[in-house]
């Protein structure tokens, strides 16, 4: 566990300083946009608010699972765990989360890319074309883990690359650093 928690970190680590150097280049490179307050982009900027929470709530569910010793890495965190009390609660919660997981998912993907067409990003730093690339990605993907006629190793690939903290702490960090260049 400690072993894979380094590895996130590390990877945590490697993106951001990758993240860091290119947002140095794009900022001297890019002028700030001037800021448009026009109807769309105004509602755009709600649907990019929902779209963060959405994503938080998403991931939650990972976190939960771990902390609930479903996933590896909780259970080799704390080798004597056994579920709390509590715990009846904790499941039904996860239960909802599980069942619900798959709509609030298209729910996500359509809402960052109502985002990201009503605000009319530039295109040309390449956080965005990368944040709008993993999005669609996470949806493609979770649509092959859900169609009952996906091929078995299809599914399996789908879920290797689908669920998983990586892709989610990509699009973290490129939205954080892309919002930086241009916010006024
Ligand atoms: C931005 C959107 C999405 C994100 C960030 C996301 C993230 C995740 C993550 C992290 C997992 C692993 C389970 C966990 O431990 O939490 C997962 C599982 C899964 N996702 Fe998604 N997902 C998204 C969209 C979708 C969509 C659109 C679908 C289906 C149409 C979908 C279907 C599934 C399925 C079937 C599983 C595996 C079964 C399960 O763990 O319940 N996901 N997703």
């Amino acid at each position: 566990m400690i072993k894979s928690i380094k590895g996130i970190l590390i990877y945590s680590a490697i993106v951001l300083i990758a993240s860091a150097v290119y947002f140095v280049y794009a900022y001297t490179v890019y002028p700030t946009p001037p800021e448009r307050e026009t109807f769309l982009s105004e509602i755009g900027e709600g649907f990019g608010e929902v779209g963060l929470w959405a994503l938080l709530f998403i991931y939650a569910r990972t976190l939960l699972k771990l902390v609930m010793g479903k996933g590896p890495l909780a259970k080799r965190l704390l080798p004597d765990y056994s579920a709390p009390i509590a715990a009846s609660l904790f499941q039904q919660l996860l239960r909802f989360l599980d069942r619900t997981h798959v709509y609030v998912g298209i729910a996500t993907v359509a809402i960052i890319l109502l985002h990201i067409a009503m605000m009319g990003i530039p295109m040309q730093i390449l956080f965005f074309p990368a944040v709008l690339a993993l999005v669609i990605w996470q949806g493609v993907f979770g649509l092959f883990l859900t169609w009952r006629y996906t091929p078995k190793e299809l599914k399996k690939l789908s879920y290797l690359v689908h669920a998983q903290f990586l892709t989610g702490i990509m699009i973290g960090i490129f939205a954080y650093f892309g919002h930086l260049l241009i916010d006024n």
